[in-house]
């Protein structure tokens, strides 16, 4: 018996890294998951590899950054699947660089996806979570955002990145706030240095930075994260865990 059987799960980003990671794990755990992307592809294979394993995965290609396709990939998830118990709002990118003379493209996109994105998904989600927690069988939901360290900790070269995880943190507390009392779980996710595809869309210069970086240390595989999501998502109705910051072993900052 799973601990997410006869629930559904919706997560963003997940046709790599965290986002599918954390799809094979709530999957694991008994629940149906939408997966939701760009990449229909990454998708697919995803959704066959879960449905072979015996799980139930509804493939849905989205940019979360569009409102409509936003909406439009939650009600196909409500719609397919029934329900939905837990929003995975982890779509994300990282352009980093000195906020001097920087690419304002760059910043658009991660506004659009790690900010509007997120909001339009949540937004769209929200009534069917709340439905979902006031019944059987968990009496319980979760939305669950995926920030990172660095929507703790500002640095020197990650100045929007920071902002836009920031913005993750202030939103989840307000909506925290807003829904506790209706058995809706927010939970924020802080990861540390993971190994994704994350830093490869960064410009050259900026990526070697990045890599330079963390060179020395182990840094976290995507399984670590996804494994602190389905901790998140399983807790008992009565315990929600608001906030989990989680660090490769030797990262300082
Ligand atoms: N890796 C790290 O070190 C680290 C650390 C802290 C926090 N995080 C956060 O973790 C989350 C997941 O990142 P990751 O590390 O797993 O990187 P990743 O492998 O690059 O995954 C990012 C995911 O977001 C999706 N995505 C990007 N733009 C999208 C859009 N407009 N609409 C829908 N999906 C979109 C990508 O899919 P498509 O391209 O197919 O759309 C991909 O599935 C991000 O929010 C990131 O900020 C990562």
């Amino acid at each position: 018996m799973g601990r997410l059987d006869g629930t559904v799960a919706l997560v963003t980003g997940a046709s790599s890294g965290i986002g599918e990671a954390s799809a094979r794990a709530l999957a694991a755990e008994g629940a149906a998951v939408a997966i939701v992307a760009r990449r229909g592809e990454r998708l697919r294979a995803l959704g066959g590899e879960i449905a072979d394993a015996g799980g139930t995965a509804l493939p849905v290609e989205a940019d979360v950054s569009e409102r409509e396709q936003a909406e439009a990939a939650v009600a196909e998830a409500v719609a397919e699947l029934g329900r939905l118990d837990v929003l995975v709002n982890n779509a994300g990118v990282m352009l980093l660089g000195p906020i001097h003379e920087a690419p304002v493209e760059e910043w658009d996109r991660m506004v659009e996806v790690n900010v509007l994105g997120l909001l339009y998904t949540a937004r769209a989600a929200l009534p069917h979570l709340i439905e979902a927690a006031a019944g059987e069988p968990r009496r319980v939901a979760d939305l669950v955002n995926i920030s990172s360290v660095a929507g703790r900790i500002a640095r020197k070269g990650s100045g929007v990145y920071n902002a836009t995880k920031f913005a993750v943190g202030a939103f989840s507390e307000s909506l925290r706030q807003e829904v506790a009392g209706r058995q809706v779980r927010v939970s924020l996710i802080e990861p540390g240095a993971v190994a994704t595809e994350l830093q490869s869309h960064n410009r050259d210069e900026i990526r070697k930075q990045i890599e330079k970086r963390f060179e020395q240390i182990e840094i976290l595989q995507a399984e670590d994260v996804a494994d602190a999501i389905a901790y998140v998502a399983t807790r008992p109705p009565h315990v929600a865990v608001n906030e989990l910051l989680i660090r490769p072993s030797g990262q300082e900052g």
